[in-house]
Parts: structure tokens; sequence; C-alpha cells
């Protein structure tokens, strides 16, 4: 795999090139991912319940995380990684940065933060350290107890236009990436124009500028409950690379995700 950084994702932004992307969460995983075309690999909070059978991301730690940064690291040399920073990692500059330092020495290339415009000052002191910042906005899991559930953001024009303009903030605030979570599919396209940085959708339609999802959601290993916006890519395959093949050119082609997968607009 040819070593991708964030100059290579906005370019393929600037040429309509779709960014593919799935978590990985171990050495093994992150070889298979590398192998057959995934362009970035988040060692999401997620793992809190994928791998660790917790119901929300928010007893996650930085010490989890970056354990498994460096297993996906290690199994995955040139990929481009984004470790998450968990729930209340980033209370205050000084902390962030630290805490955002231990997930960048464990392997990550860049980090993600759950968080609208109130993040400026600490994507701003995490960029000038060094630190390469990806934004998380739309469905945030670890305000889970504020929003009151897991539910689609951004569905009347207030919010959209808050997303939008969170997007643009912390894009001047240095951030080179945003993942968007849980949003209709015309907000997604919105955000993805709004800004330079390319932009990464989970349940936010197939107009943004790239595709992420969990992996056990794309390998359909959760078979009591699969979300609207994820498809088991390996029903039809017959091995782990094909299905990671399928989504890959699913996702390249436009036709992953379809509106079945998507948010009404
Ligand atoms: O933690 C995670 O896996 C994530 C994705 C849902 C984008 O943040």
């Amino acid at each position: 795999m040819s070593r991708i950084r964030t100059a290579g994702l906005l370019k393929m932004k600037q040429e309509g090139k779709k960014i593919t992307a799935l978590t990985a969460y171990d050495a093994s995983f992150a070889k298979l991912f590398a192998d057959n075309g995934v362009d970035v690999m988040l060692v999401g909070d997620s793992l809190g319940m994928v791998l660790q059978g917790l119901d929300s991301t928010l007893p996650v730690t930085t010490q989890d995380v970056a354990y498994h940064t460096t297993c996906v690291r290690n199994g995955a040399k040139n990929a481009f990684v984004i470790a998450d920073m968990p729930f209340m990692s980033y209370p205050d500059v000084a902390t962030a940065c630290q805490e955002a330092a231990t997930l960048m020495r464990a392997g990550a290339n860049m980090v993600k933060l759950e968080g609208g415009e109130w993040l400026v000052p600490i994507v701003t002191a995490l960029t000038r350290q060094g630190i390469p910042v990806c934004a998380h906005l739309g469905l945030l899991p670890q305000s889970v107890n504020v929003i009151g559930g897991y539910k689609v953001q951004g569905r009347n024009s207030e919010a959209a236009d808050k997303l939008v303009h969170d997007a643009q903030a912390l894009e001047a605030a240095g951030a080179q990436l945003a993942v968007v979570e849980c949003i209709p599919s015309d907000v997604g396209e919105r955000v993805a124009q709004a800004v330079n940085m390319p932009v990464i959708g989970i349940g936010a339609g197939n107009r943004t500028d790239g595709q992420i999802l969990v992996m056990h959601d794309m390998l359909g290993m959760n078979a009591d409950y699969l979300p609207k916006f994820t498809k088991n890519f390996l029903t039809g395959h017959d091995s782990l690379a094909a299905a990671v093949s399928a989504y890959v050119s699913a996702v390249r082609d436009g036709s992953f995700p379809g509106p079945e997968h998507s948010f009404a607009e």
C-alpha cells in the first residue's frame, strides 16, 4: 500500500476520488484493510462497544486507544491511522495536548475529537504543536447523555446551518479532515461543499468525500442489530478480503451508501 498523508487525502477530494475508511483495532485486520485498498483506518473509541462489550464509548481511556493504535500501526506500517481522543481527554488545551501526544507516540498520524466551534482553541493548539486534527460533527456518541440517545442530527435548517458553521470554524482553526455522523444526505453534501478539507461520512449519504464504517458492522458481526446506515459486505462473498474489496469498490463508485442506507433530506 502506498503511503497516504493529509495532502494525498486533500488531493483525492480535489480530484473527486472517494476516500475509503474503516475502523481498525488490531494488526491482522489493519494488514487486511491495507492490502485491500482502505485509505484511512480509525482506531475509534467504538472499541468500547465492539471490543470491550460496553454499551457506550464513555469508559474508554486514552491508554485503551493508544494500545490499539500501536497494534494497528504494527500491522500496517504505511497506513494513514487516526486515533480517537476519548471522552473527557480534551477538557482543556493542556490536557488535550498531553493526551493527543500519547496517541501520536503510539503510532497515530492524526487525532479525532467530537464537537463543534467550542473546540477551536484546542484544535488551534494541537495543530500548532504538530498534531493533525480530524473534526467529528453530527451525532457525537460521547455526548449521548446530553443528546438523549443515538439520534439523527442536523434535521432542521438551523441545526444544518450550525453544522456547516462548525465545520468552517474548525477548518479555520487547523482541522484537516472531518467525519460527519448520522445527518441527512443533503446536509452531508452541504458540509462537504462548504470546506476545503475532506469530509468523510457515516450515515451522511453518498455525497460526502468518502465513507467510514465500523469494521464489525461492515462484516455483519452484530447479527442482532445492523444500523440503517451500514451494510454487511460479507454477504455474497467467501472471504474477508473479498468483503473488504467489495466495500472499497462500492464506496469508490458511489453505490454505497444507497438511499436505503441514508437519512432523508
Ligand atoms: O469510534 C468510532 O468508531 C467512530 C466512527 C463511528 C466514525 O467515531
